[in-house]
């Protein structure tokens, strides 16, 4: 398998923007099932997989996000075909037996340190987040990242109770799944994109030691 095509490669980073505006084209479920089975791939810390994602579809679940909005996000969240809580499992470590069978010792390790539970469950769930957002990309979708919202108001509306909507088994346990960051998903509408502000250059960011 050689490198991806410069085709490919503007895909994912060069021509890839941040979307505010959307065309009304929906996202079908089984593509974002096909997020989900390339996004789980990406590497985490004991292969702990501790982020959470819950697909905001419904106009009646997107009017349960817009009180945890900032005024600037409400428009640019309610248009969008998808919104994506990209949330973390405190207990994570309890799908460790399954997901890193070959050192059992792993599970002790984290139920013994909550503050240990806490900084890998954000670092990795960030990862996760950002896996997701170029397997977004790969599947020809565009993504609009957030955190201008309360995660508080966002977790008590839907990770609060414990209870899905929809589903009688309790799906997202109450008090230990955390919000971490919003991203709206869907086809960008390119007409309405401002130019792109600049990146650092490798000589600001990187340093060759
Ligand atoms: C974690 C994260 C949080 C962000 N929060 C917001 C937000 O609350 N509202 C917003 O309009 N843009 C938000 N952005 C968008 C950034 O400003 C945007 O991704 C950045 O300027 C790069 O834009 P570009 O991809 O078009 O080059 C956020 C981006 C990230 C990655």
């Amino acid at each position: 398998m050689g490198p991806l095509s410069d085709e490919g490669l503007d895909l994912l980073f060069r021509e890839a923007r941040t979307y505010y505006a959307w065309t009304n084209q929906p996202i079908a479920e089984e593509t974002l099932q096909r997020l989900y089975e390339l996004s789980k791939w990406g590497p985490t810390s004991a292969n702990a997989s501790p982020a959470r994602f819950v697909f905001v579809r419904s106009p009646q679940a997107k009017e349960r996000l817009r009180p945890a909005l900032t005024a600037g996000n409400v428009e640019k969240t309610m248009t969008a075909p998808v919104t994506v809580i990209v949330a973390y499992d405190l207990k994570f470590y309890e799908k460790l037996p399954k997901l890193f069978p070959h050192n059992p010792a792993m599970r002790d390790i984290f139920a013994k340190n909550p503050q240990l539970v806490e900084s890998t469950a954000k670092r990795n769930s960030s990862l996760q987040g950002a896996y997701l957002m170029l397997a977004a990309r790969a599947l020809g979708l565009d993504c609009g990242p957030m955190s201008g919202f309360d995660n508080a108001k966002v977790d008590e509306e839907f990770f609060g109770t414990g209870q899905c909507e929809d589903c009688e088994e309790e799906f997202f346990p109450a008090g230990h799944v955390k919000s971490n960051f919003l991203c709206n998903l869907g086809y960008g509408d390119r007409a309405k994109l401002l130019p792109r502000s600049p990146r650092l250059e490798f000589s600001e960011a990187c340093t060759l030691l």
